[in-house]
């Protein structure tokens, strides 16, 4: 049965406050034509199970022309569809379709580098004095060592560990490459690569897209001299990526990249796209020296009107009270000093980090979605974090991510979340209807799969369909603010939401063990992260919690 729920107005607001935003990797979602591989028209055909969750957005990772070296993060061409998903008509139709059900659409942007495929880059790398020749960060050697060239500083790139220049015997000169060598690296000085990049929102914009997810942007301002990276005094040998065994301060994390996130930013704000509300999250792990400071420089560098930086707390921080406590008091108090525009920002998982069910367990990952979905700002939802997907082992035969290389302990990259969705318990669950699929499903897609979620009252499932109703048609969930109040040292986190006279509060009991809280006034519980109350059941005094149950209570007027 459904609370009861008053309806929001939504007037004035920018479409991601309060939002939750779904994030697809459109290989894996739905593919329509049997090849195992998911696309644009399989995405198409499962809006109705998007607009049931009730989420306000789409993100999707990249659909565009592309080798694949990376998966789609190797743009070919930025302007158009990989037809391994589809068309630019099919993209066109889910805009379309998308909006007629009041669901946005952001899509990825990769201004850090190409792919190596890109026309761009074919003309830069045959000569020094072409049209293109300075869209690419192009460096001489350092020297000759016995007839090889010795690259001009010691960079790394993040996939591999190894050197991040490969040389181009027809420039004779290196080329800079963060990640894949296949992925070169644009020069953000050169004016004309600012432009194309900039045009290359525009065009999108005017297609109808409501905004951008920007990839890596750390990357775009490197250190003007290029100089040598000092070691990392934590690295670990044979435990840690070789990228790790370098402080990474000079090859990214530079100045510049705020002042082209800001030029990005702009770009929202442009008259023609004035009025039709646009926002875009820009993707940039913090160092962790002081996060708090490090995404405020995010939020100073671009018009927090229409942009924000991701805020990976919910990936990066241990299932710990006091840490979560520090974080989200500290942060959220300084967000609303800075500017009442600024908006937080949180991901707990994506298609880069070990699933959220895999890194904290079940029991947790069903509280961290009753945090995740109370937080202010807008929200993220990895494909699959709904029905509590975890991380599939994959053979060894069957890796495909070329993060692999990097990755020393396990040998597996980022394959293990990336896996099919489970839909139901069907052949290929549902995903395909072809003989294969691109990476294996979970093992156990026959008993954890949407169909069976569904029909099961307090499947995570049904615990995210609550969850994000709620924070869709409650006015102190979209906009309220926020106030910690529990005291560190305690097992249970408390903080509430308040909105004019209506106040939210949530328990979140980090602890294995039951505890209690005082709750000084009455309230209804709404949700409980371990069984949904089917109506709002009444509470006053002294409330006890389940070990690692979360709550959410409204408290009486
Ligand atoms: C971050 C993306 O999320 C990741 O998947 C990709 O490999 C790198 N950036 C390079 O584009």
């Amino acid at each position: 049965m459904k609370l009861p729920i008053p309806k929001l107005k939504k007037s004035g607001l920018r479409w991601a406050d309060g939002a939750v935003v779904y994030q697809i990797y459109p290989r894996s979602f739905q593919d329509s034509n049997g090849d195992g591989i998911g696309d644009i028209p399989g995405i198409i055909s499962r809006l109705d199970y998007l607009k049931e969750l009730g989420v306000s957005a789409l993100w999707l990772s990249p659909f565009y022309p592309s080798p694949m070296a990376d998966f789609g993060y190797d743009v070919a061409d930025y302007h158009g569809v990989d037809p391994m998903f589809g068309t630019l008509d099919d993209f066109k139709e889910l805009l379309q379709k998308a909006h007629a059900l009041d669901i946005k659409i952001i899509i990825d942007i990769v201004p850090n580098h190409s792919s190596d495929e890109h026309q761009w880059f074919i003309e830069s790398s045959k000569s020094r004095d072409n049209e293109y020749s300075d869209w690419y960060v192009w460096k001489d050697p350092l020297g000759f060592e016995g007839g090889f060239p010795v690259p001009p500083n010691n960079w790394l790139d993040l996939f591999a560990g190894k050197s991040a220049w490969e040389w181009v015997e027809a420039r004779q000169q290196f080329y800079l490459h963060t990640f894949h060598v296949r992925q070169p690296d644009l020069n953000w000085h050169n004016p004309q690569v600012r432009k194309a990049m900039l045009d290359m929102l525009r065009y999108w914009l005017e297609m109808g897209v409501d905004g951008f997810r920007v990839d890596a942007v750390p990357f775009m301002g490197k250190d003007p001299e290029y100089r040598d990276e000092p070691a990392n005094p934590h690295y670990v040998n044979g435990r840690d990526n070789p990228y790790h065994s370098l402080q990474h301060i000079y090859s990214g994390y530079t100045d510049e990249h705020y002042t082209y996130l800001g030029m990005m930013a702009d770009v929202l704000k442009e008259r023609a796209f004035r009025g039709r509300k646009r926002f875009m999250i820009t993707e940039g792990y913090t160092e962790r020296i002081d996060p708090v400071s490090e995404y405020l420089r995010y939020y100073k560098s671009m018009d927090p009107e229409v942009a924000a930086p991701f805020i990976f707390e919910g990936i990066q921080l241990p299932w710990e009270p006091h840490v979560w406590h520090d974080f989200l008091g500290e942060f959220h108090k300084t967000l609303e000093e800075f500017s009442p525009k600024a908006l937080a920002s949180y991901a707990f998982g994506n298609h880069d980090q070990w699933r959220l069910v895999t890194r904290i367990g079940e029991e947790r990952a069903r509280s961290a979605a009753v945090l995740k979905l109370t937080l202010p700002g807008v929200i993220f939802v990895y494909y699959g974090e709904e029905l509590g997907m975890h991380n599939v082992e994959i053979p060894k035969d069957k890796v495909q991510d070329p993060g692999a290389a990097g990755d020393i302990q396990y040998g597996q990259g980022r394959d293990p979340e990336r896996t099919p969705m489970q839909w139901s318990a069907d052949e290929h669950a549902g995903f395909s209807d072809g003989k294969d699929t691109w990476l294996p499903l979970s093992p156990d897609y026959k008993e954890h799969n949407v169909a069976g979620e569904e029909a099961k009252p307090n499947s995570s499932l049904n615990l995210y369909r609550r969850l994000v109703n709620l924070r869709q048609s409650e006015p102190t969930l979209t906009h309220g603010n926020f106030r910690m109040h529990s005291s560190k040292g305690h097992p249970l986190m408390a903080y509430s939401r308040n909105f004019g006279k209506e106040s939210m509060l949530v328990l979140i009991n980090f602890s294995d063990k039951p505890t209690t809280y005082g709750l000084s006034n009455s309230g209804h519980i709404l949700v409980s992260s371990l069984n949904l109350p089917t109506q709002p059941e009444p509470v006053q005094g002294t409330i006890p919690l389940q070990a690692h149950e979360a709550l959410v209570i409204r408290i009486d007027k």
